[in-house]
């Protein structure tokens, strides 16, 4: 079974969730998808992979998915596969220069996520970020097809 976990505070992330658990339920995988704040540990003993997602917020991931990250139990998840997601603003829709650059610098969701899920025993498959237009999306076109792809190509390579 696979477990899909992920944090959204404007719905695009969730879009991305949406698409990811469509597209591995029609490749023949049973798939709970839940946010952040409804998951617990059982279910997480359950699963054989775990796909976690969370917007990008302050270079790192959201609140409530540092404080799920936190709190997951290491023998939970301790050497299964996981796949990370993030979404992330356009950097093409920065005006500055410095503020364009402190973003890029600044990094996105899947490092943190994918360096504290290692440190507890994970093995991470592939992490991809999604780009939203503006802060509060819509997600540029042609990401849920995107998304879509990644997805199929990281469950076949990670079998
Ligand atoms: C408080 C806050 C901080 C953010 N910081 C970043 C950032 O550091 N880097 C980035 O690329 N996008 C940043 N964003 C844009 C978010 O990534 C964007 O809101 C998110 O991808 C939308 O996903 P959601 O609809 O699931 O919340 C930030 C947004 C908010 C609200």
């Amino acid at each position: 079974m696979i477990v899909l976990v992920y944090d959204s505070l404007f719905g695009n992330t969730a879009i991305i969730a949406h698409k990811l658990a469509d597209t591995a339920r029609k490749l023949g995988n049973e798939l709970v998808e839940m946010r952040v704040n409804e998951i617990n540990n059982d279910l997480l003993k359950n699963a054989s992979t775990l796909i976690v997602g969370s917007p990008t917020q302050n270079f790192n991931a959201s609140k409530p998915m540092l404080e799920f990250l936190e709190k997951v139990d290491a023998e939970s998840i301790k050497n299964k596969k996981i796949i990370v997601f993030d979404t992330r603003i356009d950097l093409n829709s920065i005006d500055s220069k410095f503020l364009k650059w402190l973003v890029n610098r600044g990094g996105y969701a899947t490092s943190p996520i994918s360096k504290k899920l290692k440190k507890k025993g994970a093995i991470i498959v592939g992490a991809e970020g999604f780009i939203v237009s503006d802060r509060e999306g819509p997600l540029l076109e042609g990401e849920t097809e995107r998304a879509e792809n990644w997805l199929k190509e990281t469950l076949i390579k990670g079998n």
